[in-house]
């Protein structure tokens, strides 16, 4: 009975192939960074902890995960088996549990083949296990030796060091693996760097756990595309377009209208229920969720939100927000971070808003600029609206409450509260709170000059 496992992901290694100046595990798929998509996937599985080895490009990596998960250092990359050494010299597993051992280069593997592939270690007896697949081009990975008269791994050959013949055999080593803590820990230091490399191999532990009658055995994949190991640029994309066209036919087949299934990108992590239209080069990405009956036309770019039932987009942009059902949105309308969006609202062409919340039935439809508001219910603003809500230093808050009408060509100068019921004249512009139910107007009355030319 296995109690806990830990999740040790490899991400130290320069990746000399990808000819970058940032690590490989920071190259971007489906719009974020390979390593993030390997943290996500084994939390969803249900690791008890995760800990990225880094080492070249570390303070690049901690910024941009802006530190969000342990990690250990591996000063000098002196192979995988090193990279694994280092995690156990720093953590404190306890001496029951077991390593799951990732790389940060196989950003593919969904949570459930983790948790099925835990859940064949956990039934076996075996002291390590390794997720392999077979390959019609294995080029590239460790080829996986299984003894003929057992279904036992006798050992992992690395490309490098492989024979013509070891070289035609098709079963690969993905780079996922889990052992028992002790097991690793006591052959770990036993690895030697005599290969083509002379690097120390994670790999070469299956052969001396086997002169010793360990168990090493294997769990199956079918899917190749999910194991693929990301080591050049040309792998990333073709990794990525291939991704891009799966999920694709995936929806299709889910009830979800693709008109073209080679412009639509919805990444791993987006739910799309029924009834969902996408056409034009539409983008999805990050952890989003589409309600049934989204409309997504055009040149549509959603990152990191929830759109509700029957809420149309049209050539726009959407980040990190949540908007609710019957919203129609754009043609140009750009939603940044941070808004909450009601049901039945419009927010027409040419409008940013920013960090705001619009109540259901409320309208902001041409040529706006919303931040830091709040505005209620059932509000009208009118077109041209601006809230200037930054004075150089500090930002400011506008409060418009509901049933407000806002004319055409209002500045409200932050911070503002407009009162319920309240109207702005058009052309206004309004620097002190408007009471409830009043009308509130502040520009130069309108001069005619006789006899001009
Ligand atoms: C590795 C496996 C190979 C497997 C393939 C699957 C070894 C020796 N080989 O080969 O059997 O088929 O993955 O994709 O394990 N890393 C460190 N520290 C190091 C070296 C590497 O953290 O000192 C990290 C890298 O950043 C990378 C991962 O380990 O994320 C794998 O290293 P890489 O050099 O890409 O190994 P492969 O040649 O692909
Ligand atoms: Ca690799």
């Amino acid at each position: 009975m296995v109690s806990t496992i830990h999740a040790v992901v490899l991400a130290a290694g320069k990746g000399t192939r990808m000819n970058s100046d940032r690590p490989k595990v920071l190259h971007e798929c489906f719009g974020e960074p390979m390593v993030g998509h390997v943290l996500r996937s084994l939390r969803r599985s249900g690791t008890d902890s995760e800990t990225l080895v880094l080492g070249f490009g570390r303070e690049q990596v901690n910024e941009i995960l802006s530190g969000d998960y342990q990690s250990i250092i591996q000063e000098e990359q002196l192979g995988t088996g090193h990279a694994v050494l280092r995690a156990l010299e720093e953590s404190d597993f306890s001496s029951e549990s077991s390593l799951l051992v990732t790389c940060g280069d196989i950003p593919g593997i969904s949570p459930t083949t983790y948790s099925n592939f835990l859940e064949s270690y956990r039934d076996s007896s075996a002291d390590l296990m390794l997720l392999v697949t077979e390959l019609e081009d294995p080029e590239g990975y460790g080829r996986v030796k299984v003894a003929d008269d057992r279904t036992d791994v006798v050992e992992i050959v690395e490309e490098a060091d492989a024979s013509p013949d070891e070289k035609n055999i098709n079963r690969i080593n993905t780079g996922v693996m889990c052992g028992k803590k002790d097991v690793l820990e006591e052959y770990l230091p036993r690895l030697e760097s005599n290969n083509e490399q002379g690097e120390l191999y994670l790999t070469d532990v299956v052969e001396l756990m086997n002169q010793d009658d360990r168990t090493v055995d294997y769990h199956s994949i079918d899917d190749t595309w999910q194991v693929t190991g990301i080591n050049t640029r040309r792998q990333l994309v073709s990794f990525e377009q291939d991704g891009y066209r799966r999920r694709a036919e995936n929806l299709l087949a889910s009830g979800v209208t693709v008109h073209d299934p080679d412009r639509v990108k919805i990444g791993p992590w987006v739910d799309v229920e029924k009834d969902v239209v996408l056409e034009g080069d539409v983008t999805v990405q990050g952890e989003c969720t589409l309600r049934d009956n989204v409309e997504l036309r055009g040149n549509v770019r959603v990152w990191n939100s929830v759109l509700g039932s029957a809420t149309s987009v049209v050539d726009s942009t959407i980040k990190s927000s949540r908007i609710g059902d019957n919203v129609t949105i754009g043609p140009y309308a750009h939603i940044r971070p941070g808004c909450q969006v009601g049901d039945d609202v419009r927010l027409g062409n040419f409008i940013e808003v920013k960090q705001s919340t619009v109540g259901s039935n409320s309208n902001i439809s041409h040529l706006s600029y919303i931040g830091d508001a709040e505005i209620g219910n059932h509000v009208n603003v009118g077109a041209g609206t601006i809230t200037c809500n930054y004075d150089g230093s500090e930002k400011y808050k506008t409060s418009v409450e509901d049933g407000v009408f806002i004319g055409s060509n209002v500045e409200i100068v932050a911070p503002v509260t407009i009162g319920e019921d309240a109207t702005i004249g058009a052309g206004s512009t309004i620097t002190d709170d408007v009471p409830t139910g009043s009308l509130g107007i502040g520009r130069e009355r309108q001069k005619n000059i006789d006899d001009w030319d």
